[in-house]
């Protein structure tokens, strides 16, 4: 009889670990089955010499013990393992895993706000593409030819043969596919991205979101627009709120001005947010040059208007005290969620 065998077949087993149900069932076959390893050195068990017997069957009976006891051990750890084919370790009764619920973007949310103040005013949305050429968004908003936004530092250009291909870098080219296409009245708000060639940091970054507001009508005058602006800012933040203009200059406007609201924290006493000044700058405006209307075929003579544009990143940070611009982008969910019940 195989001495050795015994010796290595009881090493083995004690070393056996980690096994699925199928693969204790295997194990079980292997050894103790009909043909199995440890069954078939019973049978030779029955040939041997009787001054044999004694002791190859005592490491017999300690072998096949060895086994039984492995094959029971393996089985019960395998049962405990849960796994989704086991019905039976399912509890039904656990609660379940909550899905999370995406929430508004703050960009969104301003935007939206934005939008419906304007609303109520009788604005309606329009809308321009994002990929433009020169004269939407320079030429016919009379920027001259040398202007330093039309510098490559400033714009993305697509192509820069005769007809110059760019992304728009202000929402203004909307004012002038607005007037293309609509004699006055017109009162419309323009929401959308623009691009700009700029280092991303914490206060700029190279596409943002701007809202543009124009209105053209017969004797529109700069009391109108002083009053649409003070109407919105006290909508936007707060009942309370105080604009002031500061004089400014766009090549599409005359006469601009700079637009700062009193700061809703510190309420124009002077804090950080403010800079100490009491003020914050919103936007910046201005009376519709008429070569602007005239390049559009509006005839500056009969029609006057104004034009207001703003920065939603800016006006959301004023909102939230949001102090870098990159948060809006880069769609942190710890940041996004602070945003959830709003
Ligand atoms: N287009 C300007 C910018 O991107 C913002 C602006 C200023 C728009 C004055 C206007 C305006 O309509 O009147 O900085």
């Amino acid at each position: 009889m195989n001495s050795e065998k015994i010796d290595q077949l009881l090493n083995w087993i004690n070393d056996l670990s980690d096994k699925t149900e199928a693969e204790v069932e295997e194990l079980r076959v292997k050894l103790l089955g009909k043909k199995g390893e440890i069954t078939q050195l019973f049978d030779e068990f029955r040939t041997i010499l009787p001054e044999q017997k004694r002791e190859f069957g005592q490491r017999l009976n300690i072998l096949k013990k060895a086994a039984q006891e492995k094959i029971e051990e393996l089985r019960e750890a395998a049962a405990s393992v849960c796994s989704p084919e086991k019905s039976s370790c399912l509890d039904t009764t656990m609660p379940g895993n909550s899905l999370d619920l995406g929430s508004r973007h703050p960009i969104s949310l301003t935007r939206e706000e934005i939008i419906n103040i304007f609303k109520k005013f009788g604005y309606c949305v329009a809308e321009g593409p994002e990929i433009e050429d020169d004269w939407h968004v320079f030429g016919a908003l009379n920027f001259p030819p040398e202007h330093p936004a039309r510098d490559m530092q400033d714009t993305f250009f697509i192509s820069t043969d005769e007809n110059r291909v760019l992304l728009r870098t202000h929402t203004s080219s909307v004012q002038v596919r607005t007037m293309e296409k609509q004699q006055p009245p017109i009162r419309v708000i323009c929401p959308g991205r623009v691009f700009r060639n700029e280092a991303i940091s914490a206060r700029a970054h190279c596409i943002f979101h701007q809202i543009e507001g124009l209105y053209i009508d017969e004797n529109v005058s700069f009391a109108d627009l002083k009053q649409a602006i003070l109407l919105f800012a006290k909508e936007m933040f707060g009942e309370s709120t105080q604009i002031r203009l500061r004089p400014s200059y766009f090549p599409f406007t005359e006469p601009s001005a700079e637009v700062d609201v009193s700061c809703n924290i510190c309420k124009g006493k002077g804090c950080n947010i403010c800079k100490g000044t009491g003020w914050l700058e919103i936007m910046g405006c201005g009376m519709v040059d008429p070569n602007v209307l005239e390049a559009s075929g509006i005839d500056s003579k009969k029609y006057s208007g104004f034009a207001f544009g703003m920065g939603v990143e800016r006006i959301a940070m004023l909102k939230w005290q949001v102090k870098d611009l990159r948060l809006y982008f880069e769609n942190d969910v710890r940041f996004l969620r602070e945003f959830e019940t709003l």
